[in-house]
């Protein structure tokens, strides 16, 4: 017998789960975009994830399909699930982390600590919102935002026309999302796994740096951590992965503020902020997905050192491609796992990333910047 998981989507995240599927003899199955793709190496088909006839003749000879991204559409997931195909995680859970709005909304039904938000359809609402949080705000297109794409700062009331012009052209009913501008001191995710037959385990909590609304480093464990604080993060994705039903990987992104963590937003898939995993930790976050989206046991999530740090290649170099410099990074820093996605180089796209692990976090940080710096002119 053998297990088949289908990914819909060709991109890093589809690439990576390929060496654990490989490892464990999972068949794995990507649908992919277009020829050349991150994942190329395991695709066995290439189309348009929005059609749901090819989607639905992807999957039909394997044991459950999941996501390299969430954008799938609805109807596309429903013909999957109408046709007798395991999905996970199911349209009943990924659609909260499709569209920002009813993520909000079942997150305040959920009791989660959130930021202030509200849902508005004009400049007059936006008005209202700015007034009542001191002049500034946050406003977030709903869906299909990613590396910060999708996300404002406003201090102004006509600073979000063109969202909503290009909302109305969509005929999707126009809102946007608004959110109170939240006074982080740092930006911390937590992962957790979750098999359909309800087996839970959380990763350690981890720090995230953003730079441009994109992920640039992760550090793991987060410093200056206590097990209250991470009983507090661990409850919360737990409380959302339950709540919402999510099998696979979830990431919930997190601001702290002074007094508490409330929740940015979240990810039903492997993550950025997971990448750590494939060095760092006894089980990666893309062989934790697999046996997740299985329903296998799942694996120990316990780090396998005192600190890992990931850092990724934004950009790239500014001629030819990672490959050149692999003597330059090699030679110089054995240390650094190196993890690449089969992408041209172009300004601020994510090419790679390097793991670094070790007991001194300054020595760690310092190498895998450095070893990262190579790859980036
Ligand atoms: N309410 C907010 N207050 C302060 N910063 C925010 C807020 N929402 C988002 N950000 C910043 O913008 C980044 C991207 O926003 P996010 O909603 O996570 O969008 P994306 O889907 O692009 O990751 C966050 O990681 C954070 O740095
Ligand atoms: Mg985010």
């Amino acid at each position: 017998m053998t297990l088949r998981v289908g990914v819909v989507g060709g991109g890093q995240l589809a690439r990576m789960m390929i060496a654990p599927a490989v490892e464990l003899g999972v068949e794995l199955r990507v649908l992919a975009e277009d020829d050349g793709m991150s994942a190329a190496l395991a695709a066995t088909a290439v189309g348009d994830y929005r059609d749901a006839d090819t989607v639905v003749r992807f999957a039909r000879d394997v044991d459950v399909v999941t996501f390299d991204h969430e954008h799938v559409p609805q109807d596309v997931l429903g013909a999957l699930v109408d046709a007798g195909i395991a999905v996970r995680p199911g349209p009943h859970a990924l659609r909260f982390a499709q569209d920002k709005l009813h993520m909000r909304r079942r997150l305040d039904e959920l009791g989660m600590p959130q930021p202030d938000w509200a849902a508005v359809s004009d400049a007059a609402g936006i008005e209202a919102f700015l007034a009542e949080h001191g002049g500034r705000a946050v406003v977030k297109t709903p869906r299909g935002g990613y590396d910060g794409k999708g996300v404002r700062v406003v201090s102004s009331a006509h600073e979000a026309d063109d969202w909503f012009t290009a909302l109305a052209e969509d005929g999707r009913g126009g809102e946007l999302l608004i959110e109170e501008l939240v006074p982080f001191i740092r930006e911390l995710a937590q992962q957790v796994a979750r098999r359909p037959s309800g087996e839970v385990r959380a990763y350690p909590l981890v720090e995230t740096v953003q730079r441009d609304g994109v992920c640039a480093e992760v550090l793991a464990p987060a410093q200056r951590t206590g097990e209250r604080e991470q009983q507090v993060t661990s409850e919360i994705a737990v409380g959302i992965a339950e709540g919402l039903d999510v099998s696979g990987m979830l990431a919930v992104e997190l601001f702290e503020t002074a007094d508490r963590v409330l929740v940015n937003e979240l990810a039903m898939r492997p993550h950025n902020s997971g990448h750590w995993t494939q060095d760092g930790a006894v089980t990666s976050q893309f062989e934790q997905h697999l046996r997740a989206v299985l329903d296998l046991p799942l694996g120990d999530s316990s780090p396998k050192a005192t600190w890992t740090v990931m850092i990724n290649i934004l950009g790239g170099p500014a001629e030819g491609g990672l490959v050149e410099r692999f003597g330059d990074a090699m030679a110089r820093h054995p240390e650094a796992k190196v993890h690449t996605y089969g992408k041209s180089p172009r300004p601020g796209r994510k090419v790679g990333h390097v793991n670094v692990s070790g007991d001194d976090l300054d020595d760690v940080a310092y190498a895998a910047r450095a070893a990262a710096a190579v790859f980036v002119d």
